[in-house]
């Protein structure tokens, strides 16, 4: 059954929508979310974080990252826009980002050093194929009921509702053949010039099918650090010139990881009798990443290793990281579930109807 059909009917868009601030869960976000409220100024020093949270994926520092980043997107309602470039603020993201990247270090390894472009090629092959971790898609194709799915898509939406984004700050930092097989994905992820398949604009439409709040946002205050940790790897490669190898690693590897998990979701939807509309996004997407894939691989990520190749060792780094952060988003969920807990910080307070179990 083909979901493609320019004629689907849409609902219609909400109104526009500016994320308000989120509640703070430690010092860290505290820090932030008290000093933001207010016109830009010094900042101040940012607190250490409580013992047991992790600069990779603890709630407090990696929602304290998540707010700095958010800056450079949609921002927040009460937030004065001068502070994007406030020095002591990106002072502050600094010491973040150097603890996210020593723990990435420490998950993967340093970027590898002296990789051909045949062996960035066979590196992104071998993460494509060897699984790296529990399958959330296939568990979600076989076991996964409409809460799981509903608490699968707000995690998703702090990433998906935005979707792309993170990785166009890597237009300006490549050049040639690189640069425009980066340009050709994000066409299509920005719906190849149409409004209406923007797969951020999909995701949304999928979020309302699902039952959900699918203004930005929304579940920023029950999303884990795990989760924002998915978006804040790719804010953290895509804002950073000296990470430009390591983005497209990352993008080349979604892609190459995209069409059978995204065939497994729009099965589940199917599966529990959900409006065939909420499958739509993910259609779209074994579609689309059929092609992205060959091009994130081929033109994008081993043409910038042939290119440039003290990036080689980057890129794959880019890709190992996006396994090791993806792989603990999927223990975690897989974890809660199997518990019968809740995922998120804090459940969804829907109306489950019948459709749950
Ligand atoms: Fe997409
Ligand atoms: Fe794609």
């Amino acid at each position: 059954m083909s979901l493609v059909s320019p004629d689907r009917e849409l609902l219609p868009l909400g109104e526009p929508h500016r994320q308000t601030l989120p509640a703070p869960c430690g010092p860290r976000s505290e820090h932030l979310v008290a000093r933001l409220r207010r016109r830009s100024h010094e900042l101040g020093e940012l607190p250490a974080a409580d013992p047991g949270d992790d600069p990779l994926d603890g709630d407090d520092t990696a929602l304290a990252l998540h707010i700095l980043y958010e800056l450079h997107y949609s921002g927040f309602q009460e937030v004065d826009e001068r502070w994007e470039w406030e020095p002591s603020l990106l002072a502050a993201r600094r010491v973040l980002e150097t603890e996210l990247e020593g723990r990435l270090v420490d998950l993967v390894g340093p970027p590898p050093i002296g990789l051909d472009a045949a062996e960035v090629g066979a590196a992104l092959d071998e993460l494509a194929t060897s699984g790296g971790g529990p399958s959330l898609s296939a568990w979600m194709a076989d076991e996964g009921t409409l809460l799981h799915l509903r608490e699968f898509a707000a995690h998703r939406s702090i990433y998906q509702l935005k979707e792309a984004d993170p990785h166009t700050w890597g237009i300006p930092r490549l050049t040639g053949g690189p640069k425009a097989a980066m340009v050709e994905i994000q066409r299509g992820e920005y719906g190849d010039g149409d409004p209406a398949e923007v797969h951020s604009t999909l995701f949304a439409e999928t979020m309302r099918h699902l039952g959900l709040d699918d203004r930005y946002g929304a579940y920023l205050d029950r999303v884990p650090g795990v989760t924002l940790t998915t978006g804040n790897l790719i804010s953290l490669f895509g804002l950073h010139r000296r990470w430009r190898g390591a983005l497209v690693g990352h993008l080349a590897l979604f892609e190459m990881c995209s069409v059978a998990p995204m065939g497994r979701y729009r099965d589940a939807i199917l599966r529990l009798g959900v409006d065939p509309r909420a499958a739509y996004f993910y259609e779209a997407h074994v579609v689309a990443d059929a092609h992205h894939q060959v091009v994130g691989r081929d033109h994008m990520a081993v043409a910038l290793a042939r290119d440039e190749p003290l990036l080689g060792g980057e890129v794959v780094f880019g890709a190992r990281a996006l396994g090791a952060v993806e792989r603990r988003f999927a223990e975690h969920l897989l974890g809660s579930w199997s518990r019968g807990a809740s995922s998120l910080r804090r459940p969804l307070d829907i109306d489950l109807g019948d459709r749950s179990g």
